[in-house]
């Protein structure tokens, strides 16, 4: 377990000099049980960004019936995850994804969504 914590953190080494680009002044994330810095942070962000893509479209611009992220308000975002997470809000598949993440990678993720024009 902790060996394949280390090769994710590796990856996520390795991805920031592509994702560097992105890099924002987001606070310090904690991956692999430290503090990394925050590039490690933004690559760590579009990783799991990726995942929404699937069904909420390329950067959460959605052309279907599933609403899309982009642009959207960073609170409502956030109130949206903690809602599903609680199962506050009614959901066919969101609560097991809001079950995989933590209250800072629903910050980051909203950030990320949030400034998509
Ligand atoms: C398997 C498909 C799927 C994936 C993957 C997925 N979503 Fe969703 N999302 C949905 C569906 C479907 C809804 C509508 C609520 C429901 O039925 O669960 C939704 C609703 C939402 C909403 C509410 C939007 C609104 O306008 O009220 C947010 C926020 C959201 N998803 C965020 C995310 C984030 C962030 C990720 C990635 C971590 C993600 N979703 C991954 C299918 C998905």
């Amino acid at each position: 377990m902790k060996k394949q914590k280390a090769v994710v953190a590796a990856a996520l080494w390795l991805a920031t000099g592509i994702a560097g680009a992105a890099e924002t002044a987001a606070p310090v994330c904690l991956i692999a049980g430290w503090e990394n810095p925050p590039s490690v942070c933004a690559a760590h962000t579009k990783s799991i960004a990726a995942t929404c893509f699937i069904c909420h479209g390329p950067n959460g611009k959605s052309s279907a019936a599933i609403p899309g992220l982009a642009g959207q308000d960073k609170a409502y975002l956030i109130a949206a995850m903690k809602e599903y997470r609680e199962g506050k809000r009614e959901s066919t598949v969101m609560k097991k994804y809001a079950l995989g993440y933590d209250d800072s990678e629903y910050e980051s993720l909203a950030e990320f969504f949030a400034a998509i024009k």
